[in-house]
């Protein structure tokens, strides 16, 4: 961000207002009194918090030690284990109870008790020690989304052995790196995956980054597609072969609550991914009182969280949130539009999906591939639906409540972040009055704020900062092996206060927008505007599926706005239209925030969580060399945008569809 000042100009108003229904207000797990009895004393209210919602084998005494500020611990005297946390105290009253309905891609399905998890887990975790895994090792996991993936992530915690999950759809070289910043001895990966109808050659990549990681002793493959594959005797073992026989109930290791239960690698700013870690009393606490409040999920809903177990919401809210909560959750490999686009529907009406939770990106792609996919199945089951990782436009949060929530679900749009560890700003679902595209209030027990360069508060309705003042029970602790960056990414721009990276404002109401990351933020003829308003308006135009907004350099206004927009399946794109475009941004903004070009295409560069990659776009928009691309999902759709653009820019007319 430049220092110019820090305010960002909101100029976009939503009047639409959602009170909960009255049904829930009367039921929710999450009653108004929460916020009160946490604004009372916050460290008093998570180590109470703590002790309700976990089994510990000594309770922990004390809540959050800032004495080495900011690497601050949680619940440090308590000892537990989280895997005896997600499955061993279930199993007595719960355990026949689902843990998953799993379904494949090609259509094969699983039903998984908690007790059937419970043995798959410990039996895993025997051969894993058999292999020499040990309490503090780390151990990669480099799979799809089927069943092994969660036994692979519990088997480690059972062990004490801090697990690294890299998705599946990154490259040999990202794997390669995460195992060798992680120190990892041993992977746990497949023959393959399936995805959108193709195999993933996970071992294949698997043997191709392992080359240069000398200390990965062993290999535990999953067989998932029959394919042939690459083997090296004395370090490869079949998952099905290391678990014969084993022990069915093996003990889970006592660990401190501050002992590191996994590491996540995110992309920071710069190329290297930073390793997010995270331990295992604090962040267990936060995942299972999060996902109680927020989903208000109890013993009769069928809960699915649709994202990739690969991301943190996947470890959050697929794995450790949802188990620890003893819930019924769904489990997809696969992709939404296979074998045809109605596929995550048929999904959600067969096994009676009462919650789901997925991201914007999703929801604006099932926007542009139309109502009917959704209208062909009988969604009467969904009660609640939730949105992560990316602000949702409003026009896309009323088409998900009214297209996939009948007009009848509550939608909690849910800020937070891999460093978070879990959900920190959201609206609750009995008690908040909803304002599409508004990610509400910080949860209890949460202090968020928004500040100006200066670290003070601004005004309600202003925008700035997104900072969190106090810390949280499960905030990353470090990033793995660089204390230093830590410090430094978080912690030094306002001292004492957690720096979230995103820009944002609160309303009269003192509820948050979110207004993008910092570096998403344009500055046009000295207005500060964030990409996701312009967005939105866009977004908003009956003709436009998708679309993405960069601030690029301009000699007269400093920035003027460049967006790319995806029109919808039976929208022709011209001349005029595009015009209309412009002009119904400035109608609903102002005209401040009139684009200056708008590119028509058929796709936006993404990464492989679908996030939008806004950095490439401006590389483009300013006719630069593109930057780091090894985390695009769909190349083929950058030079085709780099085409479109230097022919507007050719032609002397920007605005002009190509
Ligand atoms: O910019 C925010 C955006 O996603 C970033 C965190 O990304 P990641 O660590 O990959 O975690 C994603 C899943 C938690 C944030 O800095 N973000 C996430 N949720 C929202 C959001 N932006 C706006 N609204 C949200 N609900």
């Amino acid at each position: 961000m430049s220092s110019d000042g820090p305010t960002i100009e909101s100029l976009a108003v939503e009047d639409r207002r959602f009170p909960p229904p009255p049904e829930l207000a009367a039921t929710a797990i999450a009653r108004p009194e929460l916020y009160e009895e946490a604004a009372a004393d916050a460290e008093a209210f998570w180590l109470r918090r703590a002790t309700e919602l976990l089994d510990w084998v000594t309770p922990p005494a004390a809540a959050c030690d800032r004495s080495r500020a900011p690497f601050f611990t949680w619940f440090a005297d308590g000892t537990l284990n989280a895997s005896a946390n997600c499955l061993d105290r279930h199993l007595a009253e719960r355990g026949d109870r689902v843990a998953y309905h799993w379904e494949g891609e090609p259509g094969d399905r699983q039903t998984i008790t908690y007790r059937d998890l419970h043995e798959r887990v410990c039996r895993l975790a025997a051969g894993l020690r058999e292999l020499g895994v040990r309490r503090g090792d780390r151990v990669a996991i480099y799979l799809g989304m089927v069943p092994e993936i969660v036994v692979a992530m519990l088997a480690c915690a059972r062990l004490g052995a801090p697990h690294t999950v890299v998705f599946g759809g990154f490259s040999p070289e990202s794997l390669r790196d995460r195992i060798l910043d992680c120190g990892c001895t041993a992977l746990i990966t497949a023959d393959g995956g399936w995805r959108a109808g193709k195999e993933v050659p996970l071992k294949r990549n698997a043997d191709a980054a392992l080359a240069e990681c000398p200390d990965v002793r062993s290999v535990v493959v999953v067989r998932r597609t029959g394919s042939e594959i690459g083997w090296v005797d004395g370090r490869d073992v079949w998952y099905h072969e290391l678990v014969e026989g084993r022990d069915a109930d093996l003990a889970p290791e006592p660990v401190g609550a501050e002992h590191p239960l996994y590491i996540l690698y995110t992309s920071g700013s710069t190329g290297k991914p930073k390793g997010i870690l995270h331990t295992t009393g604090g962040y267990l606490t936060g995942v299972a009182a999060t996902h109680r409040w927020v989903f208000d999920a109890g013993d009769d809903d069928v809960y699915w969280c649709a994202a990739d177990a690969g991301w943190v919401t996947g470890h959050s809210y697929i794995v450790y949130g949802p188990l620890a909560n003893g819930v019924t959750s769904v489990l997809y490999e696969g992709a939404p539009g296979t074998p045809d686009r109605d596929r995550w529907w048929e999904i959600c009406a067969r096994y009676g999906v009462t919650i789901l939770y997925c991201a914007p990106t999703a929801i604006r792609t099932f926007m542009k591939w139309g109502t009917e996919y959704p209208a062909r199945h009988d969604l009467s089951s969904l009660r609640l639906l939730g949105s992560v990782g990316e602000p949702i436009n409003p026009e896309a949060w009323m088409w998900y409540r009214t297209h996939i929530g009948g007009g009848r679900c509550p939608v909690m749009d849910t800020w937070w972040q891999t460093e978070t560890g879990h959900i920190l700003i959201s609206p609750l679902p009995g008690i908040s009055t909803l304002k599409p595209g508004s990610a509400s209030r910080p949860l209890p027990g949460i202090a968020a704020d928004v500040v100006d360069a200066a670290g003070e508060s601004v005004p309600l309705g202003q925008g700035g900062f997104l900072v969190i003042r106090e810390p949280w029970p499960g905030m990353l602790r470090t990033l793995y092996g660089d204390d230093e960056r830590y410090v430094e990414t978080y912690w030094s721009q306002h001292p004492g206060m957690y720096l979230a990276g995103d820009g944002a404002r609160r309303d009269a109401d003192g509820d948050f927008w979110l207004l993008g990351r910092i570096d998403d933020v344009m500055n046009v003829s000295g207005h500060r505007l964030s990409t996701i308003e312009v967005e939105s308006a866009l977004v908003d135009h009956p003709a436009v599926a998708e679309a993405a907004v960069v601030g690029r350099a301009d000699e007269t206004t400093g920035q003027a706005i460049a967006a790319f927009v995806t029109l919808k399946g039976d929208v022709t794109g011209d001349e005029a239209l595009i015009q209309e475009l412009r002009g119904h941004v400035a109608t609903k903004i102002g005209a401040i925030a009139r684009p200056k070009s708008i590119v028509l295409t058929d796709d936006l560069p993404k990464t492989r969580s679908g996030k939008i990659m806004r950095r490439l776009l401006r590389d483009i928009s300013e006719n630069r060399q593109l930057g780091d691309v090894t985390t695009l999902a769909n190349e083929d759709v950058v030079s085709e945008i780099a085409g479109l653009a230097s022919a507007a820019r050719a032609s002397g007319d920007e605005d002009k569809a190509v």
